[in-house]
């Protein structure tokens, strides 16, 4: 194959070294080859349909650029940093190959609008793998919410003891979370499936084409508007990155808290040893490695998330080169993103409950003080006479280093005449999380009634 520049016509004297390597990016590009194939094979069908080829031309360019993939697919195809990108390699060896009909295939259309079709076919089939991703990690939560929803933990406000919660009810938190992100992307999406094709390098083109006919062939749902947007626009790469960043934030509070709950002052969890590591000095070393990088994972992404933003800001329509930029941080965040799902959904379900641990903290931060005052007020107490009763109850424990259960109904009795004998039924743990019985609420019951519609929903 020549390396002759697809572009050298009006040139005299060769591109500088440097300049070539420089500007070239089909290190990184070439990944998009398939989409590149996919998008060209559609072209030249339309440019056929529409008498612009000729049926043989389209069949020739047909065949020769399936060769071209399946060598690539093999790892045969010989990349030229002189013919730049994915395009004009691929395009060369097409001609290489078939000859004349090879150069027809460029016929009204630009790099411009091949590169925006080709990014959004890529990045449709990967959003298509991640929310996959998230609905395996989704499973996952649900697997370990079943097993737990009767485990008790504190829940936390300012990572001081609040109230008892379940466990079950603490992964499906985090169900819900996965679930807009997953929503996010699905909306993603739907607004950058519009094929930019024909739009060529910026105006449209002179040639009698059929955009509805490729939008059809390629799956977009419509051809896009104007001409001058198709080419430069880069919103779907912003917003998914915007997604992608979501996602990675609440995969990374996920993460602080497997780390702290891991530690040996919370000990509340235990991850399997498949997903931590030693310490090369210090023998009784597990470390959480796993979550930690996905926490620090989580920075590049949103760094990717505002190189985007940063890399549209300045640019007048239509095309600049300057949009060439926008493959790395894409890749990367696809790259990452799925590992951090992938890594998560494998490890969730191998996550231990240290229920003891986990009961005993609970019982050392007066976590069912607002079952107290609840109790009160039951009793005729207004609520905020209720707080102050039981505030002072605590004072009490906290100076006999007790808690609110360990008190005598003399002892309660004497902050309130209207505590009884039932008092001590709403201070315990279970008491607490079942009387919390409606839909959002931390009760075992409800917990396993979202479950059910958890299931239900991610199978629609
Ligand atoms: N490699 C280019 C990119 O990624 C392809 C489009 C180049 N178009 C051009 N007029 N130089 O954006």
């Amino acid at each position: 194959m020549s390396d002759k520049k697809l572009w050298s016509g009006r040139f005299n004297e060769p591109t500088d070294a440097f300049v070539e390597a420089f500007t070239a990016s089909v290190e990184f590009d070439q990944r998009l080859y398939r989409y590149d194939i996919q998008g060209s094979i559609a072209h030249a069908r339309m440019l056929a349909k529409c008498g612009i080829l000729t049926e043989a031309e389209r069949d020739a360019i047909t065949t020769g650029l399936e060769k071209i993939g399946e060598q690539i697919g093999r790892g045969e195809f010989e990349w030229s940093i002189g013919l730049e990108d994915v395009h004009m390699n691929i395009e060369s060896a097409l001609t290489a190959d078939i000859g004349d009909a090879g150069k027809k295939l460029h016929t009204g259309r630009s790099r411009n609008d091949q590169v925006a079709t080709d990014v959004r076919l890529w990045l449709r089939d990967e959003i298509e793998v991640i929310r996959t991703e998230i609905k395996r990690l989704q499973e996952a939560l649900l697997t370990v919410a079943e097993r737990e929803a009767d485990t008790i933990l504190p829940g936390f406000t300012h990572l001081q003891t609040a109230q008892p919660v379940t466990f079950g009810h603490h992964m499906l938190a985090w169900f819900e979370m996965l679930g807009r992100d997953s929503e996010r992307l699905a909306d993603c999406n739907r607004r950058m499936n519009v094929m930019p094709l024909g739009a060529a390098a910026l105006a449209g083109t002179t040639y009698p084409i059929d955009r509805h006919y490729t939008a059809e062939l390629l799956g977009f749902s419509r051809p896009s508007e104007n001409s001058l947007d198709s080419v430069s626009d880069r919103d779907f790469a912003i917003e998914f990155a915007a997604a992608a960043s979501i996602a990675m934030m609440h995969l990374s509070r996920m993460s602080e808290e497997l780390i702290i709950w891991s530690s040996a002052q919370f000990a509340f969890i235990t991850l399997s040893d498949s997903f931590c590591t030693g310490s090369s000095i210090m023998p009784q070393k597990k470390n959480p490695d796993v979550p930690e990088l996905v926490r620090g994972k989580s920075g590049r992404i949103f760094g990717h998330l505002i190189g985007l933003l940063t890399l549209m800001k300045g640019q007048p329509l239509a095309y600049n080169k300057d949009n060439q930029e926008d493959k790395e941080p894409l890749f990367d965040t696809v790259d990452n993103l799925k590992g951090s799902l992938k890594v998560f959904a494998d490890m969730i379900p191998a996550i231990t409950c240290r229920k003891q641990n986990m009961r005993e903290a609970t019982m050392k931060g007066f976590a069912t003080a607002t079952d107290l005052a609840d109790y009160l007020v039951r009793k005729g107490t207004p609520f905020r006479d209720a707080h102050e009763v039981v505030g002072k109850a605590v004072a009490l424990c906290v100076e006999k280093s007790c808690d609110l259960a360990e008190l005598t109904l003399a002892e309660l009795q004497a902050f309130s005449p209207a505590i009884g004998e039932d008092v001590f039924a709403v201070l315990t743990l279970e008491g607490s999380v079942a009387a919390r019985n409606h839909i959002g609420g931390t009760a075992p019951d409800q917990v396993r009634a979202a479950i059910a519609r958890a299931k239900t929903a991610l199978v629609n």
